[in-house]
């Protein structure tokens, strides 16, 4: 397993263990979304302001990336920004962009170092030109890296992006570029903002919220959920385990059945039900 540090921290020998334990407990999900929520009451709960929380969920950050990395995740999509948040007090929207930049300004040339490529889906456009720049200088230095991609979803909603697609299409069918007969699950994949990446395996949501928030709303269809209590600033990767932990015991049976119930049992019991 390659090592990595994004928290300037060497990593334990207890947590290689558990990564190695993890590894050979089942799949490492190729794709994993995060819902960060929680960073406002976590602050509140210490007494402090709301900008504090965002402050300490960027720790959350850096370790979650690296443990990631480590484990071999290829894709780790972070909802740091929805369109729903551009209607948070200015004070609010202004920190969580500086915070982004600082981050991107701190944090570019590691996740270089440590062979991570940075990519973004949303509205970029509708951020200040200075943060605009800082990602896109980000994007372009980390462009050839191929260990884990990270994307942030920022200034996005699963509508837009749906919205988005569907107004592709629709150029296209008004130029005689495509029939609308051809449209079908895969074509419209290729219209989202995530196209040529996989759609998540495991979506994480902290805060305890049972709520997909316009997150991925079309590449979640068949994504295992994983809920916690814990707010984000609190999250770290021995509960990131758990999560992959609880996904590699579920089933994924894509709307079918599991193999185990397909044979002369099944039946049986079928019969026994119809006669
Ligand atoms: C949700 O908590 C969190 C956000 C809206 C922003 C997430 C941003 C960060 C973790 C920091 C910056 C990220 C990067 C990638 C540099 P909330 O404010 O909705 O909390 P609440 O539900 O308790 O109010």
């Amino acid at each position: 397993m390659e090592s990595y540090s994004l928290t300037n921290k060497e990593q334990t020998k207890a947590d290689r263990l558990k990564q190695k334990e993890i590894s050979e407990c089942g799949t490492i999900p190729e794709h994993i979304a995060i819902i960060m929520d929680g960073n406002g009451r976590w602050a509140k709960g210490k007494g402090n302001v709301r900008v504090y929380g965002h402050k300490a969920g960027v720790d959350s950050v850096r370790d979650i990336t690296e443990a990631c990395a480590q484990l071999g995740v290829k894709y780790l999509t972070l909802y740091a920004f929805s369109t729903e948040n551009w209607g948070r007090p200015s004070n609010e929207v202004n920190a969580l962009i500086k915070l982004l930049v600082h981050t991107l300004r701190t944090e570019a040339d590691k996740l270089h170092e440590n062979n991570i490529k940075l990519s973004t889906i949303g509205q970029i456009e509708r951020f200040p030109n200075r943060c605009q720049e800082e990602l896109l200088d980000a994007i372009q230095l980390t462009k050839d890296n191929d260990r884990m991609q990270l994307c942030l979803a920022l200034s996005y909603s699963g509508r837009w992006d749906i919205t988005e697609a569907v107004k592709k299409m629709g150029e296209k069918i008004k130029n005689g570029e495509l029939d609308p007969e051809e449209i079908d699950d895969k074509l419209i994949d290729e219209h989202l903002s995530t196209a040529r990446i996989p759609d998540p395996d495991l979506i994480i949501r902290t805060s305890g919220e049972y709520r997909l928030s316009n997150f991925l709303l079309w590449q979640l269809a068949y994504s295992e959920l994983f809920i916690t209590n814990t707010f984000w600033p609190e999250f770290r990767r021995d509960e990131l385990y758990q999560a992959i932990l609880s996904f590699q015991l579920r089933e994924r049976r894509y709307g079918k059945i599991d193999k185990g119930h397909t044979g002369s049992f099944t039946n049986k019991i079928i019969n026994h039900i119809t006669s």
